[in-house]
């Protein structure tokens, strides 16, 4: 099976990490290693579940850098040390220069907590709880310069029941994502994702 070198990228709790460290301890991830975890934030608990892992972390707080793009040179080498080949954004809260971007078009990934391109930005889960919708869900899809915006490789729906609150919606929300994330990165590792014309194809 062919190895696919994985950085994920996070920047608080880590939870997506520890579902993909999980899979990749279990099943596995069809020949994808997560080797490296990159935080913009050391006090991030991600950080903490990627060291218990055995996991190396590059963590590069933004302080010191002018733009977007110094910063992501930074770690753009760091990338290239490792020999990564794809990048899963796992709740990494900063945005991406468009050359970083561009430098790996087609191997960025990121989750979001939405039915895209509904309730896109940072908020996507409290944003669909007060706007009253009965239907969320979760969205993987590849990462182009629009910010949340790329190719859809994997959505599901999440219903919003009378009962819910904000964090039993979240709850149910997370439960989604740590199955859908591990599930995506499987996909690409076994060469599986086809984007064609700006949309997603599984090849079976
Ligand atoms: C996840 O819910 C993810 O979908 C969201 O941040 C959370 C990170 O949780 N990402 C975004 O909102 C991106 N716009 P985690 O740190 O426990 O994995």
């Amino acid at each position: 099976m062919k190895t696919t070198n994985i950085a994920v990228f996070v920047s608080g709790n880590g939870s997506n990490l520890q579902a993909l460290i999980d899979c990749e301890a279990g099943k596995g991830l069809s020949g994808g290693r997560i080797e490296l975890v990159v935080s913009d934030n050391p006090g991030a608990f991600a950080v903490k579940r990627a060291e218990k892992a055995g996991i190396p972390v590059f963590v590069l707080e933004k302080k010191g850098y002018a733009t977007r793009e110094a910063y992501d040179k930074v770690i753009s080498g760091r990338l290239k040390e490792a020999g990564i080949g794809l990048v899963v954004l796992a709740g990494f809260m900063r945005i991406l220069s468009g050359w970083f971007v561009r430098s790996l078009e087609g191997r960025i990934m990121n989750i979001h907590p939405s039915l895209l391109p509904s309730f896109k930005g940072a908020c996507g889960i409290r944003d669909a709880f007060v706007s009253g919708t009965s239907v969320t869900g979760v969205t993987v899809h590849f990462v182009t310069e629009e910010l949340d915006s790329g190719p859809v490789i994997l959505q599901e729906e999440v219903s919003i029941e009378k009962g819910d609150t904000l964090e039993t919606l979240e709850e149910k929300i997370h439960k989604v994502e740590h199955r859908l994330y591990p599930e995506a990165v499987r996909l690409f590792c076994e060469g599986r994702i086809v984007v064609e014309e700006n949309k997603v194809r599984i090849r079976d």
